[in-house]
């Protein structure tokens, strides 16, 4: 940590003591923002280079090391995880690369001997739900830039704890919310931000991914710790929690670029919902159809699909589905219509909009030739410079080496992230606000507002580039097979 920062944080520490010694540190955000500052377009000093240290590496998080490499002006200088063959694994794997020097850490607590590391700037959580929270804060009372899976939090009460801490330690933390950058998801929201689809009323955003033999196979880790959940007679840790709980709990991939065509936060923010679940068929009769151990009997909570609607200040509906149980293809909706046309990517592109008010040709979606046109017209510009080497790079169609290059470039060039802790806020607390409103024979819900009235008056998402010439970045893949490999790796979505 550069020393202005280490001196600030000195000097907003007192801040956050004073109001933790009055007891009142929520209250007082919560009615005035009394403690700490806004974070809405907060930047910190650009960063020569930008040394991350990856936390959790499962499935995504090894995928997500092997990309990070790829990173121009990106280092990683540290690894952790809670089995020492995955920190082993990872560690050779960087000095196989050639890559410099990364230290290791093993266990539940080794996320905090990442963060105490002076030379760590960024800590990039790949873990289990239940933890982000605590690593993340741990991340910025430690002046870490926070990065964190999807969803950031699991409750209110986390997603308010996490607002507070980077108010306070005046240190961003970024959901890693890699839908809003898949091609198709920026190609929306240039659309939408050229005013091409008019003043937008509705979205359609989910997660439909039938997961049945994922989340019954052996591959994740129980709540208990045991590697391999079901060879110990128990659940991986997200079936744990789809054992225990209605509701959506994975609400962000679809919501997120929605949210971000709606400016959400910026000019309108969430209302209401109401919830509902279907009734669980699918996973026990998968489970009685293929299995003959404990998984057979196995209990599920939640139904197989959870449908909630959400209406906005400025009067917009949201229609958010969650389904990874059912035996169907592979959608996140990603819908939107507006008073000049509409977008939708599932389960091919459809669009169409007018040119004239009234002119029909909104009465069918446009052919191939003429959505073809649309789409290279108005392609996003970050994936007119990168999308090519984002393609090669692997990671859900180039999606998550996009959003990769882009947190690193804002870091690398002072500029605020393109989301911040109220997007993760505002986002993730769908999770609990549909099971509230599930298990309350799906009556009305509020939804917090995280931003305490700033998103009347903070502006709306722009369409921002990376300056590729400006910083003589070299997009070179270095041909190397195992780097090769990683990249085409895909961590499952
Ligand atoms: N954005 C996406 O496309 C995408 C795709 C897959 C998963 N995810 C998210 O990534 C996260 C990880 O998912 P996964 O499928 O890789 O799970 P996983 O179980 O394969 O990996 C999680 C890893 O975290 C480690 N871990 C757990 N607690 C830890 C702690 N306290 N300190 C250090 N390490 C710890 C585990 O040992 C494990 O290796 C989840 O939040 C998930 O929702 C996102």
């Amino acid at each position: 940590m550069d020393s202005n920062r280490r001196d600030f944080l000195k000097g907003a520490a007192w801040m956050g003591a004073v109001a933790m010694a009055s007891g009142c540190m929520s209250d007082a955000l919560k009615l005035n923002g009394a403690v700490g500052a806004p974070m809405q377009g907060f930047a910190l000093k650009p960063m020569k280079k930008v040394r991350v240290a990856v936390i959790g590496l499962g499935v995504r998080g090894a995928t997500a090391v092997h990309r990070l490499v790829m990173i121009p002006g990106t280092e990683i200088v540290c690894v952790c995880d809670l089995f020492e063959d995955r920190v082993n694994t990872e560690l050779n794997w960087l000095k196989r690369n050639g890559k410099p020097p990364a230290k290791g850490f093993v266990g539940p607590d080794s996320y905090k001997r990442a963060c105490e590391l002076d030379n760590v700037d960024v800590i990039y959580s790949v873990t289990p739900w239940h933890v982000h929270c605590d690593i993340a804060c741990c991340a910025m009372e430690h002046g870490k830039v926070a990065l964190t899976e999807v969803p950031g939090c699991l409750t209110i009460e986390e997603a308010w704890k996490m607002v507070e801490t980077s108010e306070r330690t005046r240190m961003p933390c970024m959901m890693l919310e890699n839908c809003c950058y898949g091609e198709e998801e920026m190609l929306c929201l240039n659309l939408v931000k050229q005013g091409i689809l008019g003043d937008i009323v509705h979205g359609e955003a989910g997660y439909i991914h039938d997961q049945r033999a994922l989340k019954f196979g052996t591959r994740c880790h129980s709540l208990s710790g045991h590697k391999n959940s079901w060879e110990h007679g128990e659940p991986g840790w997200s079936m744990d929690y789809y054992s225990k709980h209605h509701g959506n709990y994975y609400p962000t991939h679809g919501l997120g670029p929605v949210a971000k065509y709606m400016d959400i936060n910026r000019g309108d923010n969430f209302d209401f919902l109401v919830s509902m679940d279907s009734k669980q068929a699918n996973m026990h009769h998968y489970a009685r159809e293929m299995f003959t151990d404990c998984r057979r009997d196995f209990k599920v909570k939640k139904g197989d699909m959870n449908i909630s609607l959400i209406r906005t200040k400025l009067g917009r509906t949201i229609l958010l589905e969650h389904d990874v149980f059912s035996p169907r293809p592979y959608s996140r909706l990603n819908l939107v219509s507006g008073t000049k046309g509409v977008f939708q990517s599932y389960p091919d592109l459809y669009l169409t909009f007018e040119t004239k008010c009234g002119d029909k040709s909104t009465h069918k979606y446009f052919d191939k030739e003429k959505a073809a046109l649309v789409r290279e017209q108005y392609k996003h510009p970050i994936w007119k410079v990168a999308g090519e080497v984002a393609k090669k790079a692997g990671g859900h169609g180039g999606m998550d080496f996009i959003m990769d290059l882009r947190w690193s470039y804002c870091l690398q060039n002072g500029l605020p992230l393109d989301t911040d802790v109220y997007d993760m806020a505002a986002w993730s607390a769908m999770v609990e606000l549909t099971e509230r409103s599930v298990e309350s024979n799906s009556r009305p819900v509020d939804c917090p507002d995280f931003t305490r009235g700033a998103w009347k008056t903070t502006p709306g998402f722009t369409v921002d580039s990376i300056d590729v010439a400006k910083l003589g970045w070299k997009f070179n893949i270095k041909e190397d097979e195992n780097i090769k490999k990683a990249a085409e790796q895909e961590g499952l979505l």
